[in-house]
This record gives structure tokens, C-alpha cells and sequence, in this order.
């Protein structure tokens, strides 16, 4: 086995660490399924170009939480066998993705990287959306994290649940300082530049009322990404209004027990409780009322 070194990530390295994230996810889809789960598919080309365009973005915004280890071929060429890419956002920290090649795990080179990570946090609050793979919870658990265990709502919608919802309306470029705000009481911080990237690929609904305002971005398949809101009840109305937009089978994802408002809504539209995966957190609480996005946190 060549030595592995661990670096920051750099531009060049996007299309190595994609297959390798590729591969590792693949692999790691495979082993945790359930048997009542679909096979787990390769990604697909858009999806690989989403990823890369997702890494460069925060490279961008802040290459210092982005770290790959490599080994080095006879050519002196550079491979991408691991990849931990975390960004902080003024006072909090987040892990966005991170993955060891199957055939390199479980010799520490995922405890190198997330060190790495984890010394650019300095201190801060960190959360993530953790998978069920056991080196992944080993390494979570080992670093200090609570795991939270989370549930999602799937199935199709029954339409004649939807009520009517009054009071949301599109969102756009003004809202966000306010949405910030409203980021930095329920998880620590603003999404800050996310919040663009975000607005580009989505459609943003919003309460805009003054006592009780909220957010929920709805991507292609007319799912929540992300939903914020002061109080329960306007979390419910933006989640109301996410499962209106769904088409067939949806998924309502990132629920933890202090979000439990949103297994009311699913219910009363006739999806289903899962459980998978979990929100980890150190040194704050789980954000609510709040969806987290497994991307942006
Ligand atoms: C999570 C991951 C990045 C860790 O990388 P790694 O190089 O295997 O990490 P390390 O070897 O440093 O540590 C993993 C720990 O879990 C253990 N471990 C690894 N694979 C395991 C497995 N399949 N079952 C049980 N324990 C396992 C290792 O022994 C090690 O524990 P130790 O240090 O106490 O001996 C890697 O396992 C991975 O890519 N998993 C699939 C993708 C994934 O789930 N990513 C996280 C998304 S949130």
C-alpha cells in the first residue's frame, strides 16, 4: 500500500475526490441497506456534476476546511483515496461531506482527516447529518459528538389532506438578511453565502410576518431542503406547503424528536415514519423548529 498523505484540497483535485466520493458512498449505500430498500444506483453524470460544482463552491467560500489525503502513483501523479470537506460560518462549524475509499478504510486515514476538520473548527459549535456506516458513528462519537437519531416521513401524498395554507409567498434575494437572522437564534449562525447558493437551485417560500417569520427551500423533486421557522406552527404551514408542491413518492428528511411538529404533518398526510441516519452536534443544541439540510446543516 503506497503512504497516504493528507492536504488541503485544491481545485485540481475535484475530479479524483468525485469518483472516489462516488465509489465510497456506493459502497457504503450497499452495506447499510435495508432489505425493504431499492438497490443502491451509481451516481449519475448530473449528480457528479453537482457534486464537483457543491466542492468548488466551498473551496471558494473557505478552502481551509477542505481537506483530501492522497497517495502518489510512480508518475508522481495524486490520487484522492479520502476527503473531509467542512466549512465554518462565523461562529459555527459543519461537516458537508467525508469518505475513505472502501479499499483504505479503517487503518486511520479517516482520523486524520476529520482531525484536520475538526482543528479548523477551533472551537466552534459543529453539527452534521451523520450516515449509519459503524467507522463513520465510531469516528462521530469518538470526536465528541451527540448523535441524534433521525427520522424522515415517505410515501405520496394524500391531496385531499392539503389545507389551505394563507400567509407564505415566494421568496427572493431581499429576504435573506432576515433569514440569517432567524439562522442565527434556532442554529448558532447565518447560512451566510449558502443561502445564495441555495436560492440559485431552489425555490424559497417564506413567512414573511414580523412575529413569525420562516423559510423552507424546495428542491427539483418538490422536497424541503431546508426549513427554519420561529414557532412550531409556522414550521408546519412551510412544510404544508412543501408537500403540496411533492410529486409521487416524497420524503420529509432530518427529523429529530425536538422536531416532532413535522411526523404531525406527514401523518395527517398519510406518509409514513422511517428512521435513518442522525443529526450530530457538539457544543450546541439541535436547531428547532428546524429541517436541516444535509448539505448547508
Ligand atoms: C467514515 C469513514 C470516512 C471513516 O474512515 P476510515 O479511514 O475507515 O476511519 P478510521 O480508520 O480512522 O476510523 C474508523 C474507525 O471505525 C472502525 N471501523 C471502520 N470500518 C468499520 C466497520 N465497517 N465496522 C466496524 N468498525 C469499523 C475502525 O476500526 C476505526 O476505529 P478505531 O480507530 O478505534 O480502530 C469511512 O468509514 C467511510 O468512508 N465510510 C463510508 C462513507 C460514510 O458513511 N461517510 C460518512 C458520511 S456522514
Amino acid at each position: 500500500m503506497h503512504p497516504v498523505h493528507v492536504r488541503p484540497m485544491r481545485e485540481d483535485d475535484l475530479g479524483s475526490a468525485e469518483r472516489t466520493s462516488a465509489a465510497t458512498f456506493l459502497d457504503a449505500d450497499r452495506t447499510t441497506r435495508r432489505v425493504s430498500y431499492p438497490e443502491p444506483q451509481p451516481r449519475t453524470p448530473a449528480a457528479s456534476k453537482q457534486w464537483i460544482d457543491r466542492m468548488r463552491f466551498y473551496l471558494d467560500v473557505d478552502p481551509e476546511g477542505c481537506w483530501v489525503a492522497v497517495t502518489e502513483g510512480p508518475g508522481g501523479e495524486e490520487d484522492v483515496v479520502g476527503f473531509a470537506v467542512s466549512q465554518n460560518r462565523g461562529p459555527l462549524w459543519y461537516l458537508a461531506t467525508y469518505g475513505v475509499l472502501p479499499s483504505h478504510q479503517g487503518r486511520g486515514i479517516g482520523k486524520r482527516l476529520i482531525d484536520a476538520a475538526l482543528r479548523h473548527a477551533d472551537g466552534r459549535p459543529g453539527i452534521f447529518s451523520a450516515s449509519v456506516h459503524p467507522g463513520a458513528t465510531r469516528r462521530y462519537r469518538l470526536a465528541g459528538f451527540a448523535l441524534h437519531p433521525q427520522m424522515h416521513m415517505v410515501g405520496t401524498v394524500d391531496r385531499s389532506t392539503l389545507p389551505a395554507v394563507r400567509g407564505l409567498r415566494e421568496g427572493t434575494a431581499d429576504d435573506l438578511a432576515w433569514m440569517d437572522r432567524l439562522d442565527r437564534r434556532i442554529r448558532v449562525a447565518g447560512h451566510g453565502p449558502d443561502h445564495g447558493y441555495m436560492l440559485n437551485a431552489m425555490r424559497l417560500v417564506v413567512s414573511r410576518d414580523i412575529a413569525t417569520p420562516g423559510y423552507v427551500y424546495i428542491d427539483e423533486h418538490g422536497q424541503a431542503s431546508l426549513l427554519a421557522a420561529a414557532d412550531p406552527a409556522t414550521a408546519q404551514k412551510l412544510l404544508w406547503e412543501t408537500l403540496a408542491s411533492s410529486r409521487g413518492h416524497t420524503l420529509v428528511n432530518c427529523i429529530t424528536t425536538p422536531n416532532d411538529w413535522a411526523l404531525d404533518v406527514g401523518l395527517a398526510a398519510r406518509l409514513d415514519i422511517g428512521q435513518e441516519g442522525y443529526i450530530a452536534v457538539r457544543g450546541m443544541p439541535v436547531p428547532r423548529p428546524y429541517l436541516a439540510s444535509g448539505k448547508f446543516l
